[in-house]
């Protein structure tokens, strides 16, 4: 495994997140909702949000076979609404055509309305360990400033090279904890503004750090 991947591991047992309703447990449906919900908010609002949702729908065929205006309601105040929109279509194709079960096939769930590779690779790793990087913009700035990557994130090229590093700090087991521990990682730590680089377990092998560069990485889009 990575010394990237092994030190973040380390920091996630000491310092990390181990009581996010999600974590407990970290059945599939309860790995999707909350990543939908995290895509655009940040977890200490969306957890009152999601403890409502799951007493209200607590497993996906619920979910699939409630109301339109309920699931609105439910979403009421969390904004970027197209996310409940894809959420509860999302759960009817589940029903429909997988079973009533969230597919743990990469290619078949990154199809699925609101699902892109990031999220499905997130519901993979958490939920059933499989080895799949993930790409938020937390990872990203993260990234970035660990091996120098200069350019601006959004960008196709940039991305692409992200994509290969983060696939490349994988670790072989406890993927579910490496997942939560990135995207905490960045959260709270490599943060966009005032990042902690002292308390950093990979701060002697991160670029921006050693180069100077930690306010300058990643690179903001070209104006
Ligand atoms: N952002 C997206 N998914 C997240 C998660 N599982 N924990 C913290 N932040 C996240």
């Amino acid at each position: 495994m990575s010394q990237f991947a092994d030190r973040l591991l380390a920091w996630f047992d000491r310092d990390g997140r181990h009581d996010l309703p999600w974590q407990h447990p970290r059945t599939p449906y309860r790995v999707w909702l909350a990543e939908i919900m995290l895509q655009q908010t940040q977890v200490q609002t969306a957890i009152p949000y999601y403890t409502r949702f799951l007493d209200a729908l607590p497993t996906l065929p619920d979910l699939a076979a409630a109301d339109t205006d309920r699931v609105m309601a439910l979403w009421a105040g969390l904004g970027y609404y197209a996310r409940a929109r894809n959420l509860h279509r999302a759960a009817q194709v589940c029903v429909l055509e997988h079973g009533g079960d969230l597919p743990d096939d990469f290619e078949t769930l990154a199809t699925l309305p609101g699902i892109g590779r990031s999220t499905a690779g997130a519901i993979l790793a958490q939920a059933h360990g499989q080895r799949l990087a993930i790409l938020d913009g937390n990872v990203k700035r993260t990234l970035a400033r660990f091996h120098g990557v200069e350019g601006w994130p959004g960008s196709s090229p940039v991305e692409k090279k992200l994509w290969q590093l983060a696939e490349s700090h994988l670790p072989d087991t406890r993927l579910a904890d490496y997942t939560q521990a990135i995207m905490d990682f960045g959260a709270t730590l490599c943060t966009r503004h005032d990042p902690a680089c002292v308390l950093c377990p990979m701060q002697d092998d991160c670029v921006a750090r050693r180069e100077g560069r930690v306010g300058q990485l990643p690179e903001a889009k070209p104006g």
